[in-house]
């Protein structure tokens, strides 16, 4: 069940990155780069939990480690309300930039908790849905 939503994350992420293209805006642009890298990492790990690619802590932890690092940057790229026609965020972002910050911490404390606990494949299906959890509640509520 996880994983299935998880997959339908990725597909959806895919679409997104095509739309990538044509960005003018490049404060829209390096948002989205972040977003980009945040999301490559995550599928690292997604993949990892999947089978597909053979399970390997450390790197599993480097990828946690990359997200958090990236994600540390999220706020200050998503201050300004930057726009640019292939955007998807919301205007809700700069109405409650507090919650859109509290949000990104979120998600930073749990790829940080997951760069230095995934020992197991258990560890990291755990520490995947954690992290999972935290892009899909910021998506919800302040992305198209
Ligand atoms: C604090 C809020 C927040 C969190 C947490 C968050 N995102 Fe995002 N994400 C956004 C917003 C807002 C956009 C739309 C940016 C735009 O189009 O200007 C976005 C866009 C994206 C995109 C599309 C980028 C593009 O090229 O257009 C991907 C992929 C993505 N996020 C992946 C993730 C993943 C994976 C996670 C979790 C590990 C995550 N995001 C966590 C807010 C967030």
């Amino acid at each position: 069940m996880r994983n299935a939503m998880f997959v339908t994350t990725l597909l959806l992420a895919a679409t997104a990155a095509l739309a990538h293209q044509g960005v003018r805006n490049p404060a829209v642009k390096a948002r989205m780069d972040a977003m980009g890298a945040i999301s490559e990492n995550t599928k690292i790990l997604g993949a990892m939990a999947k089978g597909e690619l053979s399970f390997d802590a450390r790197a599993a932890r480097e990828a946690a480690r990359a997200i958090a690092t990236t994600a540390s940057d999220v706020p200050g790229l998503f201050e300004a309300p930057e726009t640019d026609p292939k955007s998807e965020a919301l205007p809700a972002i700069w109405d409650r930039f507090d919650d859109f910050v509290v949000k990104t911490e979120t998600m930073v404390a749990a790829a940080d908790a997951a760069s230095t606990s995934i020992e197991t494949p258990a560890d990291l299906r755990a520490a995947l849905s954690a992290i999972g959890a935290t892009c899909k509640a910021c998506h919800e509520a302040y992305r198209q």
